[in-house]
């Protein structure tokens, strides 16, 4: 299934947003920095960063931040996610995790997740990302 893609304007200003909230990023241990921005079906956009933990494991990525943050704070009664924008301090490639994946996937089953690849940055559904995707019935 080809992604439904985000017209350019909107995907700039989602990156744009990720890219804000960079340096909030708690990367102490990595020092691989990373942000994230959601885009709702209704036009609402928040932000996250990775938070890292002494122990490590406890470690929460960028886009899990900012789809906690959404679920908490948006307006509408239940969070329907459009596009999920994910970049990092040093612009390398970073496609999400497979547990963010699945995140991601809870809130909108038909997703565009923008991210850099090796080749500039790509757009893929979250269908495409996350086949055969975890759900309970
Ligand atoms: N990280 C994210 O925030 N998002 C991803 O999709 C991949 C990895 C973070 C977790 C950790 O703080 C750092 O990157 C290195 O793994």
């Amino acid at each position: 299934m080809p992604p439904k893609s985000l017209p350019p304007q909107e995907r700039e200003m989602l990156l744009a947003a990720a890219r804000k909230t960079l340096d909030r990023a708690y990367a102490r241990y990595s020092n691989f920095r990373v942000g994230a921005a959601v885009l709702t079906e209704s036009g609402e956009v928040f932000t996250g960063v990775n938070v890292e933990n002494a122990s490590y494991g406890l470690t929460n990525c960028a886009e899990r931040s900012a789809i906690f943050t959404a679920v908490q704070q948006s307006k509408m009664p239940k969070l329907a996610i459009r596009a999920v924008a994910v970049v990092t301090a040093d612009d390398v490639p970073c496609s999400p995790c497979g547990a963010c994946r699945q995140v991601i996937f809870e809130f909108g089953h038909d997703a565009v997740v923008i991210f850099k690849g090796r080749e500039g940055y790509l757009e893929m559904s979250i269908q495409d990302l996350l086949p055969h995707s975890f759900r309970l019935s």
